[in-house]
């Protein structure tokens, strides 16, 4: 087991329901958030840290063997704040581990770096990335920076590009784009545990019948999602009637709408 994992952006979503469950994946779970967390419990420690304050993310990640980067404005927003958390953030993130020795890094990168594909159009880890947000963009920013922390200084990255992680899939975009939170505590799991993953891409997405992504090159970490979201179809597919009128991309709405602050 490792000794210390960071967590950052504890306090959102993903951050809330991987907090019991990471217990076990390592002796201590640092949690860390711009936003109040609720005190540590016995294996936690609890850190209150803006990710663009530079001198407070070093001493954030020191003493820490891996780092799950959740932190981040999860969506599309302005120009200027997405600067601040997801691009300086990241940096300042990767910079203070590169100093304090961490070894892998799991950081939460998304599907919207991709998202002005076709639906239907089959990806994998060589896929063109085509962003269908500045937020999309803020997380290409995050992949290419961690390539480049990989190639110069050997600090391991594996790039989720989380689909959508819900309790359920929401509309018949998300059928395809699932992923339970069951299947993506099993994939944080597993590159916790693995003796080396190099650069990784990685799809984060349930076993779906309709999904559009591959992740063969990544047999080697013998994770196998158990989940689909094949039981909510019908429902969603009644609601919904026939699907002329979702988006033709695969970023759904993000690669439709336009970009905050400009007409
Ligand atoms: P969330 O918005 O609930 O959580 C993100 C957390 O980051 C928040 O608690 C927020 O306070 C924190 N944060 C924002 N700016 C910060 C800063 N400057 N310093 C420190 N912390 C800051 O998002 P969620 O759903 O938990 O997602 C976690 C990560 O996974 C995000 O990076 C998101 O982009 C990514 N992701 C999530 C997907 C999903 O389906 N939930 C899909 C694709 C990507």
């Amino acid at each position: 087991m490792i000794k210390r994992l960071l967590v950052t952006g504890a306090g959102g979503r993903l951050g809330h329901l991987l907090r019991e469950p990471l217990k076990g994946s390592a002796e201590i779970l640092r949690l860390s958030d711009i936003i109040d967390i609720s005190p540590s419990r016995p294996g936690e420690e609890v850190v209150r840290c803006d990710l663009a304050d530079r001198a407070a993310v070093d001493t954030l990640a020191r003493n820490c063997d891996m780092i799950l980067h959740l932190g981040a404005i999860s969506g599309e927003a302005s120009f200027d704040a997405l600067i601040q958390a997801n691009f300086l953030g990241t940096y300042n993130l990767y910079e203070a581990a590169r100093k304090a020795g961490v070894r892998r890094i799991l950081f939460a990168s998304t599907n919207h770096v991709i998202g002005f594909h076709p639906v239907g159009e089959g990806l994998d880890d060589r896929s063109e990335r085509r962003p269908d947000s500045l937020y999309g963009v803020s997380k290409c920013f995050g992949e290419d920076l961690s390539r480049l922390y990989y190639d110069k200084f050997g600090l391991e990255t594996a790039c989720l590009r989380i689909g959508s992680c819900f309790e359920a899939p929401k509309d018949r975009r998300t059928l395809s784009t699932w992923l339970s939170p069951r299947d993506f505590l099993s994939l944080v799991r597993k590159l916790i545990g693995a003796p080396v993953i190099g650069h990784l891409v990685l799809y984060g997405v349930s076993a779906n019948r309709d999904a559009w992504w591959s992740n063969a090159h990544a047999d080697f970490l013998g994770w196998e999602p158990q989940d689909t979201s094949e039981p909510y179809r019908e429902k969603i597919e009644r609601r919904e009637g026939q699907p002329a009128g979702g988006s033709h991309y695969q970023g759904g709405r993000l690669a439709t709408k336009g970009i905050v602050g400009k007409r």
